[in-house]
């Protein structure tokens, strides 16, 4: 799978639309607060803006749709905040795990697993393995749920050096791709375009290795009022830069 792409189709007006777009869904506690509402209702609407923009990067020709949903650092917020966005990963994963074959998007999570509930990770496994029967025409929608960037590092260093140690790998045959192999995104090629709504011009630990040639998008539209209209002004942005990887162009 080469590295970096732009998917099959083009938008109407021609433009490349990225092959692998990836978003930090952040702002949606402002969002709240703006209204006197509590946080759980930002992430209730935020939830229904990455359903808008998931269909919609399928609908565009996006191969690959990546979001940021939740981060290993996000466990310090109240415990009734926590347990909203658990609730509403239980809700978005049951009707993933209903509606993925007609739909033909692979939903696919990403991210230790291990600390969530017993019946979020049944419902993950679930998806993954109707993912697992899809073609590999199917779009692939990844959402990150305990995920971050260092910790994943660490577990693929872990796994690599178990791998020596086993007398299984000679440090000296270690490449990228070996690093590359053992991270979460394994499967996935590295983000084209990664876009970050809410004003915050940081990277708050999503994709570390996997941005190192991304194009970034920084917007002050918070996650909740985020439109098909602001993904299409990433996607023009993303169309005017000049990709050198370090060459010269
Ligand atoms: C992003 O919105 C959702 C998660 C991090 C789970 P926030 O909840 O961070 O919203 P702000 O940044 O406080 O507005
Ligand atoms: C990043 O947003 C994590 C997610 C959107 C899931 P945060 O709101 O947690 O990041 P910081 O605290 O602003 O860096
Ligand atoms: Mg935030």
């Amino acid at each position: 799978m080469a590295l970096f792409g732009f998917g099959k189709s083009a938008s109407p007006e021609g433009r490349q639309v990225p092959r692998h777009i990836a978003v930090t869904m952040d702002g949606n506690g402002r969002w709240a607060k703006k209204r006197g509402l509590p946080r759980s209702a930002g992430h209730a609407v935020g939830a229904e803006t990455f359903r808008t923009i998931a269909t919609y990067c399928k609908d565009i020709g996006v191969q690959y749709f990546t979001v940021y949903a939740f981060s290993t650092e996000n466990w310090t917020r109240p415990k009734e905040e926590v347990d909203a966005l658990m609730d509403l990963f239980r809700k978005y994963l049951r009707e993933a795990v209903e509606t993925m074959a007609a739909r033909g998007v692979a939903v696919r999570i990403l991210g230790d697993l291990t600390p969530l509930p017993e019946d979020i990770r049944a419902l993950i496994q679930e998806a993954a393995e109707i993912a697992d029967t899809l073609g590999s025409s199917a779009a692939t929608a990844s959402l990150c749920i305990n995920y971050g960037g260092r910790d994943e590092i660490k577990n693929a260093v872990r796994q690599i050096a178990g791998q020596v140690q086993a007398g299984l790998l000679d440090p000296s045959e270690i490449t990228e791709d070996t690093i590359s192999g053992a991270l979460y995104t394994a499967h996935l090629p590295d983000p084209d375009l990664i876009i970050r709504p809410s004003g915050e011009i940081r990277l708050s630990n999503f994709l570390l290795w996997q941005s190192a040639y991304a194009e970034y998008y920084f917007t002050p539209v918070l996650w909740p009022d985020f439109t098909v209209k602001d993904l299409e002004d990433a996607i023009t942005d993303f169309n005017r830069r000049s990709r050198r990887f370090g060459g010269v162009k």
